[in-house]
This record gives structure tokens, C-alpha cells and sequence, in this order.
């Protein structure tokens, strides 16, 4: 129920400030109050800096011995993954609010890592050694903090990095932000009229004024019903503290691409790529396409005239030093050495190994984000190749080799280069300098990360090996923290169903996997061993959270 905003914040026009920031008194700080649910972010890996790095000619230091920095790291949900996936690299996170910090430094202890080290600080106290860090990561922090401490996050970019480092900064962008500012501002003058303080009552009463204006609205079809409804869809998916922390933090300031990379360059830094592809020219009217192509040797105009078309609001952008001279496009020597990954999935693998890779029909591949629909033969074989090795990564060798073996029949290693390229680029399949240890195989005793094991006790997401966040029902998550290497299957069932039989877990109903209440216990038990528990191992494999 929406509730009345005193009648002092309605009598007097002054004091409706929009600005919750604006109160005199000291807050205590928000994200020590509301913590904020901290996660891995595959775009931030190392790995992916490096690949942008080598596709455009730099060097960067290998991801196995490399030294990583994260600025405004929360509990380290993303720097700690990628310190025990590579213990041969060092990782420093800092962030502001302690309790993030202890709740991060306790995982660590618990997962047993001495490779990283998250610090209780200011960004504006931070020092560092000059030169000391191959990565550095800003991820959700850039727009949501005061002007000040934007200036210091670039201070440090130029000040700790390598000379062959990559610096990744995600940030709110104009003009697409401007879409969800009059929610926003909406949301944040009902906090304030009604005096609230409480993170999750303003939460609450946020979710509950876009249902208030959203049903209110004399025409449902106008432009801000619209928007109100995007808001209130993003607002269901997300947890309270994004929204608490998105909405209203007392800076939130999104700027225009050219902005962003003039500060950028006055630190000495040059544009290198997005973490996330962006699409650039790629599909736009061909009006569109010949005017951009004519701009493109001015990377900043090129990339903003992009975000006009596009509208963007979100940017993570990838940038290096500004000494070093970019290759525009990558040799066949760097392709060569990487390794090519899954990252969409054909709509019906069984009629693609049944015969439609070699039509020239579409077939449908679904990637995380949206999907694509691939014609060309070589192309679907490249991509299926891909999709039966997952989820490990292939070498360019083997997955010629597998490309042909499919097609039956010889494809130029140059076209499996630039398909491998195009694909990275469209978010289809992805480009890496190494990979993690990770199996496609359910071994006899399977084995996941101390750190998975670990962290599924108390969070039903975790990290995969290849860092991206899997959410998993009660029933997976008992089983993924039983999988120290040291049980086979029997012992799984045996340890799985005692646990059944104590109360502890349920079997059927939401999360409890495919069960019926019906069912006998031996029936029961039967059909967890033989059937539930096989697949179940299978998509830890699929996912990437079984070990090599
Ligand atoms: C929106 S959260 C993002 C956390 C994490 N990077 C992520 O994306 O999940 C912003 C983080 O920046 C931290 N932060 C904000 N201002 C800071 C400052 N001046 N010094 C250090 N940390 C700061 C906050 O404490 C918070 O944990």
C-alpha cells in the first residue's frame, strides 16, 4: 500500500528536494547497511582484458601469474573466483564498507586462498605501487560515486598500471539512461517526501509507486506508462540492495561516451574495446553502416555515434595505455594461439547433427544474451563443434579439425579464424588466452572447487570455472557441496538421501527436483540414485562446475 507522504513534505515546495542526499546528518554507509549481493561478471575476467588486449597487438602479462586490482569490489563475489581458479596470480579488492570487507575476507578464510586480499579503505586513501597491477577492475562503481572519487578511480587507473595493463570501468551512459531517469527521480522524491530512511522500506515503497502510477495513468499506452513498466520489470528480477543501490545512492551520474574517454585521455589512457560487444555498425540500416565506416578511424566519434543509434545506457569499457599504437584488426599468429568457447547453444542440436548443418537453412543458436540465427554451413559446423566440446575450450587445431569432421568436407583455417572472430564479437562464442580447470567428463568421484563447495552452503549462486554465476535449487546445492572428489556415486546417494530421511531436504515440490509426493521412499530413493542424481552431475558438467 502506498503510503501518504507527511503533509510537511507536501506544504512546503523547498524541502521536496528529490535529492535523499541532501539530509545535513552523518549517514552510516549504505552498502554497510545493505550490503550488496556481490557476484562474478564474466566480462571482468582477466581473460577477457587479455584477449582485447592481444586481438589489438598488446602483450598483456598471461592470466595464470598476473597481478589483479578491483576497486569497489563489495565481498569480493568477483575477485574471489578468479583467486582460486588461478592461484598463481595475486589479487587486491578495496572497498569502503568494512562489513563487505569481513564478509569477503571470512570466504576467503573459509576457502583457504593466499592469493588475494581484500582491504577496509577509502579509494581516496589508496596508494599503491606505481605500476603494480596487470588488471585493474571497476565494475558498478564509476556513476555512484561523487565527482572526486571518479577522478581518483582514473588517478589510480594511470598510476598502477602496467605498461602492457588493461583497465576495465563500467558506467552508466547517455542518452539511453536518460530512458529510466524520470522513474528513478520519481522513485527517489517519494523517498524523500516520506521521510524514509530504512533501505528496504524505500525499496518497498519504490516497487509499490510504479504499481501506483502505473495503474493511475490516465492513458496506458503513453510514453511514461512505458517506461514505468520497464522500471517495474527490472525491479522483479533484481534483488533489493541492486535496487536500493542503483536508485539511490546520493551520486548517480551517467555521462556520454566522448565524456568518459576524455577524462580517460587526460590520464593517459586510450580506448582499447567494450568487455561486452556492443554490435557497432553491425546490423544497422546501410545508410548507417557507410556513414559510421566513414568516421571509423576516430574510435571515440565512431563508438558515440554508435550509442546515439543504439541508445546505450551501460558501457564496460576496456582501455590501455595511451603510448602504444592499435592494431586495427588481429594477425593469424595472435588467433592462432587462442582458444574458442561456447557460448550459444543450437535450438535443437538433434536435427543439426541429423542433417541440417549441411542446408543452407537457418538454424537458431541461443546465447545468453538474445540469439542468432546462422546460415552458412561452415559456420553452424564451426559453431556445433563448439557446442559438443562444451564446456571446455578448443584449440584453433582441434576445432578445424572437428569443424571438418562434421562438414565432412576441408574448410580454409582462415575462414575458421575470421568465423572464430565474428562469433567472439557477437556473443556466440568467446575468445580465451588459457583456460580454467574444467571438465566435460563426470568421473567417477567428481570433484568441484573447495571455493564452490564452500559458497553453496550459504548462496544457492556460485561461480563456474569459467566465472559466470549458476543458481541452483536446494537438492543441486546439497549435491555440489558433497563433491570433494572423494565419493562415487553410491556414497553421493548414501549421504544425499540420509539427508532426506533427517528432514534436512525434500524431495519434490519447488527446488526439490523431479519428484512425486506419491512415491514410495524405495521409489523414491531408486530414482534418485538411477536417474536424478546422473543428471544432475551432467549439467555440473555443462555448467562448468566440475574440476579437472
Ligand atoms: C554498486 S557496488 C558494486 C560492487 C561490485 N563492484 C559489483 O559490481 O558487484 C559499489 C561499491 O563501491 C564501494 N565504494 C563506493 N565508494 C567508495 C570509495 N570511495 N572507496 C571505496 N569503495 C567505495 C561501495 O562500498 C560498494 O561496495
Amino acid at each position: 500500500m502506498l503510503q501518504s507522504p507527511p503533509s510537511s513534505a507536501l506544504a512546503s515546495p523547498s524541502r521536496a528536494n528529490n535529492d535523499p542526499s541532501s539530509d545535513a546528518e552523518k549517514k552510516p554507509d549504505s552498502y554497510d547497511v545493505l550490503p550488496y549481493i556481490s557476484r562474478c561478471f564474466a566480462q571482468t575476467h582477466p581473460d577477457n582484458l587479455a584477449v582485447a588486449a592481444r586481438l589489438r597487438g598488446l602483450q598483456p602479462t598471461a592470466i595464470d601469474r598476473c597481478r589483479v586490482l578491483e576497486l569497489g569490489c563489495a565481498s569480493g563475489g568477483n575477485l574471489i573466483p578468479l583467486a582460486a581458479t588461478w592461484p598463481g596470480s595475486t589479487f587486491v579488492g578495496i572497498d569502503r564498507s568494512a562489513v563487505q570487507v569481513q564478509q569477503g575476507s571470512q570466504l576467503i578464510a573459509d576457502a583457504k586462498l593466499p592469493n588475494i586480499q581484500l582491504l577496509a579503505a577509502d579509494l581516496m586513501e589508496f596508494e599503491g605501487e606505481p605500476g603494480s597491477f596487470d588488471y585493474i577492475l571497476c565494475h558498478g562503481v564509476y556513476s555512484w560515486v561523487p565527482a572526486p572519487v571518479q577522478k581518483r578511480i582514473f588517478d589510480l587507473c594511470q598510476r598502477l598500471l602496467s605498461p602492457q595493463g588493461v583497465v576495465y570501468i563500467s558506467y552508466n551512459t547517455y542518452p539511453g539512461f536518460y530512458r529510466r531517469q524520470p522513474v528513478m527521480e520519481m522513485m527517489r522524491y517519494h523517498a524523500h517526501a516520506l521521510g524514509l530512511k530504512n533501505p528496504r522500506e524505500i525499496v518497498q515503497q519504490a516497487k509499490e509507486l510504479v504499481t501506483f502510477l502505473i495503474n493511475s495513468a490516465p492513458d496506458s499506452d503513453s510514453t511514461t506508462v512505458r517506461l514505468l513498466r520497464e522500471e517495474a520489470e527490472r525491479l522483479a528480477k533484481v534483488p533489493d540492495s541492486y535496487v536500493f543501490h542503483e536508485h539511490f545512492e546520493a551520486d548517480n551520474r551517467p555521462c556520454y561516451f566522448y565524456q568518459f574517454m576524455d577524462v580517460a585521455s587526460r590520464h593517459g589512457l586510450q580506448f582499447l574495446d567494450e568487455a561486452v560487444a556492443k554490435g557497432g555498425a553491425a546490423g544497422l540500416p546501410e545508410k548507417a553502416q557507410q556513414a559510421l565506416a566513414e568516421i571509423a578511424d576516430d574510435v571515440v566519434r565512431y563508438e558515440q555515434y554508435v550509442d546515439f543509434i543504439r541508445n546505450t545506457a551501460m558501457r564496460s569499457t576496456l582501455l590501455c595505455r595511451s603510448e602504444h599504437a592499435l592494431s586495427a584488426t588481429p594477425s593469424q599468429e595472435v588467433l592462432r594461439d587462442l582458444l574458442v568457447r561456447c557460448a550459444a547453444a543450437p535450438e535443437n542440436p538433434a536435427e543439426l547433427m541429423g542433417g541440417r548443418l549441411l542446408e543452407d537453412r537457418p538454424v537458431k543458436f541461443i546465447a545468453r544474451v538474445g540469439s542468432a540465427q546462422i546460415e552458412h554451413p561452415h559456420f553452424k559446423a564451426l559453431l556445433l563443434a563448439l557446442y559438443l566440446a562444451r564446456p571446455c575450450a578448443m584449440s584453433f587445431p582441434q576445432l578445424c579439425k572437428r569443424t571438418m569432421e562434421l562438414l565432412g568436407r576441408a574448410v580454409p583455417t582462415s575462414e575458421i579464424f575470421e568465423m572464430a572472430l565474428y562469433g567472439h564479437r557477437a556473443g556466440i562464442c568467446s575468445l580465451h588466452t588459457q583456460s580454467p580447470p574444467v571438465t566435460q567428463r563426470v568421473s567417477e568421484k567428481p570433484c568441484a572447487s573447495l571455493l564452490a563447495r564452500v559458497q553453496i552452503r550459504s548462496d544457492n549462486t556460485v561461480p563456474t570455472q569459467w566465472h559466470m554465476a549458476a543458481s541452483l535449487d536446494p537438492l543441486r546445492q546439497a549435491l555440489l557441496s558433497l563433491l570433494d572428489g572423494t565419493r562415487d556415486l553410491a556414497a553421493l546417494h548414501a549421504a544425499l538421501w540420509s539427508e532426506i530421511e533427517r528432514g534436512a531436504l525434500v524431495l519434490g515440490g519447488p527446488g526439490g527436483g523431479p519428484f512425486s509426493q506419491s512415491m514410495p521412499p524405495r521409489q523414491l530413493s531408486e530414482q534418485l540414485r538411477a536417474v536424478y542424481l546422473p543428471k544432475a552431475l551432467a549439467s555440473f558438467a555443462e555448467l562448468g562446475l566440475l574440476v579437472s
